[in-house]
């Protein structure tokens, strides 16, 4: 693939979660790029009517790119919760409705899990998946998965982060996303091969592919 510069000129990140700008800009930042995002721009988000995370991140890139014609990322992701068949998924902003009430949505989920009886951590596997799309004025389109297996917590745990973090135990940690400095649920740096978070294991390898990282 054409690999990104950042003497090319910014990168727009197709996003207006403010909870994901701010990780995608720290990502971004050791390689020198201007990042600026579609809630900057004041771009409309499109309607995400795709049926999995992949066509949702296309959807969002290319209107991103057709809008200001530049080097356009998106995220689409979302928990995927085992004992609930893979709800909330490609829901997961939906499920906080119109005012993205995310405590809403985990008690939410905290009810639906009890209703299915899953009490013990091992009735209560989910698993964090990222999906980024990279759209480019040439008309390439790449694609980049990351995701993270882990365990639902009750309470939620932790006031970082955003979404379902304070709920999502990752697999080894002993604490949730929400008790992680944004950072830390990263855990990754160029040149390091152990990143955390499904989003940083998406960048993982977006850095690779498009940046040219090893
Ligand atoms: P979408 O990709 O814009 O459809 O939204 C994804 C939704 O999934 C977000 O609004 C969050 O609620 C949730 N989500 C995605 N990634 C994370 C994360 O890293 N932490 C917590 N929640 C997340």
């Amino acid at each position: 693939m054409n690999r990104l510069d950042p003497a090319d000129g910014p990168l727009l990140v197709a996003s207006h979660n403010v909870g994901k700008i701010w990780e995608i800009r720290e990502l971004m930042e050791p390689f020198g790029f201007t990042v600026v995002s579609a809630k900057d721009k004041g771009l409309v988000d499109p309607e995400e009517t795709g049926t999995t995370f992949e066509e949702n991140a296309e959807i969002k890139a290319l209107a991103a790119l057709e809008a200001t014609g530049l080097p356009s990322l998106s995220d689409d992701s979302g928990i995927a919760i085992e004992a609930l068949g893979g709800d909330p998924g490609i829901y997961s902003a939906r499920w906080g409705g119109p005012e993205r009430d995310f405590a809403m949505a985990m008690r939410n989920v905290e009810e639906k899990l009890q209703a299915t009886g899953a009490t013990e951590p091992a009735q209560r596997r989910a698993t964090f998946v990222a999906v980024l799309c990279l759209a480019l004025p040439n008309g390439e389109r790449h694609f980049f998965r990351g995701e993270v297996d882990g365990t639902c917590v009750w309470p939620p745990r932790g006031t970082l982060g955003f979404g379902y973090d304070p709920i999502f135990l990752p697999d080894g940690q002993d604490r949730t996303f929400g008790e992680m400095m944004s950072l830390e649920k990263h855990a990754w740096k160029p040149g390091q091969p152990d990143a955390l978070s499904h989003r940083a294991r998406a960048f993982q390898k977006f850095a690779r592919e498009a940046l040219g990282t090893t």
